[in-house]
């Protein structure tokens, strides 16, 4: 059921996802603004579909990974209102296509290469023999597994051997992705082991943002879910474990995939994303997730001086304003 944090009669801001902890920084962003919004937690309540919506725009935030905090079928319902909303007419921010994304990255992988981005090569497979019989297709070569309906590193493990892909299939300890598939991807060794996930707000560039992942393959950049550690002492110097980078937009690299990126949110309907990219010891970029339910880390953000939460409120009030500016005038 939505809970309103606005005057009924008022268009608002409707927020759509499964995860109060992700929206909490988001609703502290618009309150600071003074712009009306509605909390549309998807985990429980109904909706009843036969209405209109209410006025006002809505930003989708539903999450691949809903299933680890019980609401497994929340992107399932989430489809169907999101379908209602554009049948409506309503201004949804990233729609049914990001969700589509969202929980599948065999749908990212094509629009990724159309754009003429690199992915790693990746075989998908449903049962246990064909995934054992994936790595063959590797030369031999490493390969990691991975849900394709995942976030938070899901089933993310890296295996260098058949036997040892092999034994994890086999094992009790083998966690099948929520939709059945599982990824074999090509690994790629990152001389530095970080990787770069580039933040998108309203398709503009907001940052890239590096992260160290020699501790692991989680990497949720949300507050809630950062680990007590901030930095990685296993290095000489200690580095951060999310940095934003400077001069990334005046970059060769980022000359090279911004507008790649753009161009796969111009295709696919996305609004706000982040892209994971990954540079194997040539220094070739090769991307490999899309997320359209973004969160920022904000350590790294306050040593850079930025807010990607206060550039989406901002964002979200400039997209309602501009399908309302006589309501809004009217009610300020
Ligand atoms: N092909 C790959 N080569 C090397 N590391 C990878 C590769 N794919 C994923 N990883 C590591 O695992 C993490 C999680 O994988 P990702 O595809 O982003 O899944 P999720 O959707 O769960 O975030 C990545 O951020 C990266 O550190
Ligand atoms: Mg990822």
């Amino acid at each position: 059921m939505p809970v309103s944090y606005a005057s009924g009669a008022i268009p608002a801001i409707h927020v759509i996802h499964e995860n109060a902890d992700w929206t909490a920084p988001l609703f502290d962003a618009l309150e600071a603004r003074g712009l009306p919004y509605v909390d549309w937690n998807m985990a429980y309540g109904d909706l009843a579909l036969s209405e209109a919506p209410p006025q006002g725009v809505f930003y989708n935030r539903m999450s691949a990974s809903s299933h680890t905090r019980g609401n497994r079928y929340a992107p399932e319902v989430t489809a169907g209102v999101l379908a209602w909303l554009e049948g409506h007419g309503r201004r949804v921010i990233n729609g049914r296509s990001a969700l589509n994304l969202e929980i599948s990255k065999l749908v990212q992988y094509p629009a990724l290469h159309h754009a003429g981005l690199d992915v790693p090569e990746t075989v998908a497979a449903t049962d246990a023999g064909s995934l054992i019989e994936a790595f063959s297709r590797f030369d031999g070569k490493p390969v990691i597994t991975k849900h394709n309906r995942a976030g938070k590193g899901l089933g993310v493990r890296l295996f260098r051997s058949r036997q040892g892909l092999a034994e994890y299939v086999n094992s009790t300890d083998f966690d099948p992705s929520v939709d059945g598939i599982t990824l074999v991807q090509r690994y790629i060794t990152s001389p530095d082991q970080t990787i770069t996930r580039v933040e998108f707000i309203g398709r503009k560039l907001a940052y890239a943002v590096r992260v160290d992942t020699s501790n692991g393959f989680e990497l949720c950049p949300a507050d809630v879910c950062s680990l007590e550690a901030s930095t990685c002492m296993a290095d000489a110097a200690p580095r951060f474990a999310f940095e934003v980078v400077d001069g990334f937009a005046e970059s060769d690299l980022g000359q090279l995939l911004v507008p790649r990126m753009q161009t796969v949110m111009a295709d696919e309907g996305l609004d706000v994303a982040a892209f994971e990219f990954i540079l194997d010891p040539d220094g070739r970029p090769y991307v490999y997730d899309i997320n359209t339910n973004t969160n920022y880390n904000s350590d790294a953000e306050s040593r850079a001086g930025v807010s990607a939460m206060g550039q989406l409120a901002a964002y979200l009030g400039d997209e309602l304003e501009a399908r309302y500016p006589a309501e809004l005038r009217r009610a300020s």
